[in-house]
């Protein structure tokens, strides 16, 4: 017998050959977003990507199946730090589809665990649901005492593939068995089978900490509805999910999952940021407690980001970024002060790449979104500080010593400060935060974060399930015009026999050739006719079940039943192709270009322009996008054939096709590929139309290229005749403005850098005559100026041009009188401006330049204010302006004599 595994990559190695060697297919995994499932957020279990075989609606790969599936699960976010919580692990699995049941799924988890692990079979329990007998005859089968099988209710014992505590959410389900580590046969042998512990609590395995489950297994062969019934699935299945990080514990004799060989490299560079010898036993317990958070988050967010996640302010993106900002906060708070994150990512890159290259292929680029994020959670913190300081000294002038639940959520959610730091701060200022109140605001999100996160899946609506299967029969790929039967006209929400003559509606058709929107390609437009009138289409929308036609009636009557013939408008369709090729091309000249981190996130494609949402962190040069857009062209002329294919969905992503993120595929899915000579350019899994070969896009021309959020870039781009016009518009505006120029295009910008330099002559000539303005101006105000005392008071309507020569001569008045209060007003630009200056002597006497024009400009309706030796005012009315100056006057003499 062979030594049993020990490292992780041992562990996964057996476990596929022990279920391999029993008839099971390896497949791969999903990535940790969902394929195609734009009900979940994560990917989390491995079963989760066999939902639709498991409920019968596609036949199975294989019967017996076997993955490895990396899953994201945020539920015990908060806990991680300790010794056993996680966010990212690996879940090992073994599925039948109809195929074998619970005997064997037990058997075989008997024979793994205590044959090929070799664990000792005396720690080894099991849980069973409470009236689940078949499982207990087959524990004691293999051998295990009555003793060690317990049994559970359903809060243990059940496994919901779905949220189960939220209203309405439906998916298979079923009552499960799962096995349980002793950690410590030491103790007293009837803790196992305690049901409640001292603390009234449930006790016993299943809620000790004393025994790790490390496997589970689902006896799937139940599906709940929305309203809670549960009914059978189509046959008997197996899903089962084994913790590897718990089994690598387990084999390595290691207290916690920290300990393991897939932590410990990280630990070690997490410890050397932090500068303790952790794995010598020497941190303190926070620092203990933060450098397990920074590893498992950084080790996480390098799976999530490897996986084409960016962090960004909601959705997938925002978890990414509190499980980033979770390991920076909990760093700083043991002093850290330089980046890590990308340190720690290369160390957890190093455990995890032989593995999953695909992580290696990203290292750069995971590596930089990290530091990107954390360069921005610097700041944030700083901000959010800054904030929670005003707000404290607001409490406490209100004499207040809370914050507030409300302030310390808004702190937390939208300057992302971590609320463990508000209270830390506020603390050490004498207030005290309302945890309740926080919680409530917090737990008033989750409840929303957790609606939208429900079932989002279209239903066939039940007024086209009454039409059957005979419908909407898509034909577009090789025809645009139909010969075809009016199935149903859908007015509103029912169904009409007859249309007139400018009604709205939608037509379900037999056979169509019309495009329905997916796939960010607009559905298609053109026209239906029938014996007896002329439909417009206007729409083409897949919805309820059909495809449906949606227009109004453009000449004569429809009816229902009727023969009709239906015509795609070409100019539309072959616009819409080639933009949909076009963004293809444009996909790969990105990744081609920028590196394979470049994923799709969203695109539009219509007759007109294109536009094309991509995973990159920085602007995109102008060189490299010239770069993109000449390779684009450069397939454009080649010419190539675009060719198309339908195939398993496994077989497509294993030969390489991109699949993206929110699409839904079925298992036989529709590839769409240029091919240079034996090279593939680009194959994408899409189910648009696309022209056959590339030369017909004519040209393709980038627009613009700028950010949409963190971390996703959006590319504008127009192709063919849309790419002429815009070609030949630029090219007009060029002529027109060389005309406005008097010159050629080609001298446009020597004409420019000739007007500029004129423009920088005059403003500098018209400086030097404001220059001489106010040198004249104050000139004639020194001859005129009032002695009050020993000072002089300047009052006086000036014609000046701007405010800086009142300032100008302001100036001069106090160099030259020494001793002066100035008070000048001007009409500029329509308006009055006014302003008062006073020498230091007088400043020192109490005399305020602020003060006085404030009042002056009042009594024009207008404000301002200053210093005491400099200020300024405006006012709407010019014809006040000799008032005011006569209350400057009056409050001048004032000032001067008191
Ligand atoms: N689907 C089961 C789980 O995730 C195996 O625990």
């Amino acid at each position: 017998m062979s030594n049993p595994p020990r490292t992780s990559d041992e562990i996964r190695d057996a476990f596929i050959s022990f279920f391999k060697e029993r008839g099971h297919v390896l497949l791969p995994p999903w990535p940790l977003v969902p394929i195609g499932d734009p009900t979940s957020m994560f990917t989390s279990a491995g079963m989760q990507q066999f939902k639709p075989q498991f409920m019968g609606e596609e036949p199975p790969a294989a019967p017996r199946v076997v993955t490895v599936q990396r899953c994201f699960r945020t539920t015990d976010i908060e806990e991680v730090g300790d010794l056993s919580h996680l966010t990212a692990f690996e879940m090992l699995g073994n599925f039948s589809f109809g195929d074998y049941f619970k005997r064997e799924a037990i058997r075989w988890a008997w024979e793994l665990l205590t044959e090929v692990y070799r664990l000792d079979p005396s720690r080894l329990h099991a849980t069973i649901y409470l009236d689940d007998d078949d499982s207990y005859r087959f524990w004691r089968e293999v051998g295990l005492p009555d003793d060690h099988i317990h049994r559970r209710d359903e809060d243990l014992n059940y496994w919901f593939s779905f949220p189960k505590d939220t209203p309405g959410a439906s998916g298979p389900c079923g009552p499960d068995s799962e096995i349980y580590y002793d950690l410590d046969p030491s103790r007293d042998p009837a803790e196992a089978r305690l049901h409640t512990g001292p603390d009234g609590r449930p006790a016993g395995v299943g809620y000790s900490d004393r025994f790790l489950e490390i496997w589970n297994l689902v006896f799937m062969q139940l599906y709940q509805h929305p309203d809670g019934r549960r009914t059978n699935l189509p046959a008997q299945n197996i899903d089962t999910g084994s913790g590897l990080e718990r089994v690598a514990m387990v084999l390595q004799g290691k207290r916690s999952v920290f300990e393991t060989d897939i932590f410990l490299p990280i630990l070690a560079e997490a410890q050397a940021v932090v500068g303790v010898d952790y794995l010598g036993g020497a941190a303190t317990e926070l620092q203990a407690y933060a450098i397990r958070a920074m590893a498992e988050h950084c080790r996480a967010a390098t799976l999530l980001i490897g996986d084409g996640v960016v962090p960004s302010n909601e959705g997938r993106g925002y978890v990414l970024r509190r499980v980033i900002r979770r390991a920076i906060y909990f760093a700083r708070k043991v002093g850290v002060r330089e980046p890590f994150t990308h340190r720690l990512a290369a160390a957890a890159i190093g455990r995890l790449g032989g593995y999953y290259p695909h992580l290696v292929e990203n290292q750069a680029f995971i590596q930089r979104a990290l530091s990107a994020e954390e360069e921005r959670f610097t700041r944030t913190l700083e901000a959010g500080t800054h904030r929670l300081e005003d707000l404290l000294e607001r409490l406490r002038a209100a004499g207040a010593s809370t914050i507030p639940g409300d302030e310390a959520f808004t702190l937390y959610d939208t300057f992302g400060l971590p609320v463990e730091l508000t209270r830390e701060i506020a603390a050490a200022e004498g207030f005290a935060l309302d945890d309740a109140g926080f919680h409530a605001a917090l737990e008033a999100q989750r409840a929303r974060a957790r609606q939208q996160g429900a079932f989002l899946k279209g239903e066939v609506s039940p007024i086209i399930q009454q039409l059957g299967d005979d419908h909407s029969n898509f034909v577009g790929y090789t025809h645009t015009e139909a010969d075809a039967a009016v199935v149903a006209i859908l007015r509103g929400n029912a169904l009409a026999d007859l249309l007139t003559e400018g009604q709205q509606a939608e037509l379900v058709l037999s056979t169509t050739p019309f495009y329905p929107e997916g796939g960010g390609q607009v559905g298609d437009r053109g026209n239906i006719v029938t014996p007896t009138g002329v439909f417009l289409v206007e729409d083409t929308q897949a919805s309820g079940g059909a495809i449906v036609h949606r227009g109004r009636v453009v000449e004569g009557e429809i009816r229902a039943s009727q023969r009709a013939t239906a015509t795609v408008d070409l100019h539309w369709r072959r616009g819409a192709a080639r933009n949909h090729t076009g963004t293809h091309i444009l996909h790969a000249a990105l990744r081609a270009i920028l590196g394979t981190h470049v994923r799709q996130q969203g695109s539009l494609v219509t007759p007109d322009r294109l536009r094309f949402d991509f995973t990159h962190l920085e602007q995109t040069p102008r060189e490299a996008l010239a770069e993109v857009q000449q390779l684009a062209n450069e397939k454009v002329r080649h010419d190539l054939e675009v060719q198309w294919r339908t195939t398993g969905y496994r077989q497509a992503i294993e030969s390489g096709a991109l699949a993206f993120f929110g699409d839904k595929y079925g298992s036989e899915v529709r590839v769409v590929e240029i091919r240079e000579n034996s090279h593939v350019f680009s194959a994408e899994l899409c189910g648009g139309t696309h022209v056959h070969h590339t030369g017909q896009i004519g040209f393709i021309h980038i627009i613009r290229e700028g950010a949409v959020a963190a971390g996703t870039r959006r590319i504008e781009a127009v192709t063919g005749r849309a790419a002429e016009a815009y070609l030949l518009e630029q090219q007009d505006r060029l002529l027109r403005i060389a005309e406005r120029l008097n010159t050629s295009p080609a001298e446009v910008e020597d004409r420019i850098d000739a007007l500029q330099s004129e423009l920088e002559r005059l403003r500098k000539q018209a400086e030097q005559l404001a220059r001489v303005q106010a040198a004249a101006l104050a000139e004639g105000l020194v001859a005129g100026a009032e002695r009050v005392g020993e000072a002089a008071l300047v009052v006086a309507r000036v014609d000046a041009l701007s405010q800086d020569v009142l300032r100008d001569v302001a100036d001069r008045l106090r160099g030259r009188l020494k001793s002066a209060l100035v008070i000048l007003a001007a009409e500029i630009e329509g308006r009055p401006a006014f302003l008062a200056a006073a020498t230091p002597d007088l400043v020192a006497r109490g005399v305020h330049a602020g003060t006085i024009i404030r009042a002056v400009a009042q009594a024009a309706g207008g404000g301002g204010g200053g210093r005491p030796d400099l200020a300024q005012a405006g006012a709407k009315d010019p014809s006040r302006i000799d008032a005011a100056l006569a209350e400057g006057r009056r409050l001048g003499l004032e000032a001067l004599s008191g």
